[in-house]
């Protein structure tokens, strides 16, 4: 059983008088314990794949499937989605958007209250995390007084507290040096084998291909290659 399957998903925009055709039927499955890369150049689709993927938007046509529930997404209620969101997927936002008020640790640890984990627990398992991706020292930071990357670290460490079927990325490792982008693959490619998720990521950068299982390819809203082990990208 896939984590995702989208098949066949069109999504155009309309900007004033002109439509644009952000994705033209695309198909992308993620089996749970794979980790799956999106590449491609700007404009070509990768975010709308992920929006459409997260339930955040619905496709034009087409249907996602997300741990074997499909969503009917033309007419999904908002509701629905909404809740299948919260419990079956991580969403790693292109900004970290994180709750000002609240420190490194309470970020992480709200997303585990949602279900009803103990407080003590949900702290205990933040700190981990965050310790699992170099922020150890920053657990009661503020976001104000984090870095960009340490900020999207923290957005990572809460993405995926949970425990979520799917975890979605978008081009997290961009504000990160290499030292820290590897530690945050490393962290996505230990949930994918431990939890059993199935982990997407929108990323430009070629060092991560290695750790991927998959790597699809997007050019003007078509998935143009699709090379296990992104063998020769
Ligand atoms: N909300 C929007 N309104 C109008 N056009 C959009 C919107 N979002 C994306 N687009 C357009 O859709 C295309 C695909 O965008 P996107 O999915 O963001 O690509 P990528 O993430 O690969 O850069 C681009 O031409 C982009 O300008
Ligand atoms: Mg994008």
């Amino acid at each position: 059983m896939s984590a995702l399957a989208v098949r066949g998903a069109r999504k155009h925009y309309r900007s004033g008088d002109s439509l644009v055709r952000a994705l033209d039927g695309v198909t992308l499955t993620a089996r749970r314990g794979e980790v799956v890369g999106i590449v491609g150049p700007s404009g070509s689709g990768k975010s709308t794949m992920l929006l459409i993927a997260g339930l955040i938007i619905r496709p034009d046509d087409g249907s996602v499937e997300i741990d074997g529930i499909e969503v009917n997404s033309a007419s999904a209620d908002i509701d629905r989605m909404r809740d299948l969101r919260r419990r079956h997927i991580g969403f790693v936002a292109q900004k970290p958007n994180l709750i000002p008020f609240l420190t490194a640790q309470e970020n992480v640890a709200l997303a585990l209250s949602i279900d009803d984990v103990r407080a003590t627990d949900a702290r205990a398992h933040a700190a981990e995390l965050l310790r699992a991706l170099g922020l150890g020292h920053r657990l009661r930071s503020k976001p104000m007084q984090l870095s960009g990357g340490e900020q999207q670290r923290v957005a990572i460490a809460r993405a995926v507290a949970n425990a979520p079927a799917l975890i979605l990325a978008d081009e997290p490792t961009a504000a990160l040096d290499g030292e820290r982008g590897r530690q945050a693959m490393g962290l996505f490619r230990q949930i994918a084998e431990e939890r059993r998720a199935a982990v997407v990521v929108v990323t430009h950068d070629p060092r991560n291909a290695s750790q991927m299982d998959n790597v699809f390819t997007f050019e003007d809203g078509r998935i143009v290659s699709d090379n296990p082990r992104g063998s020769d990208w």
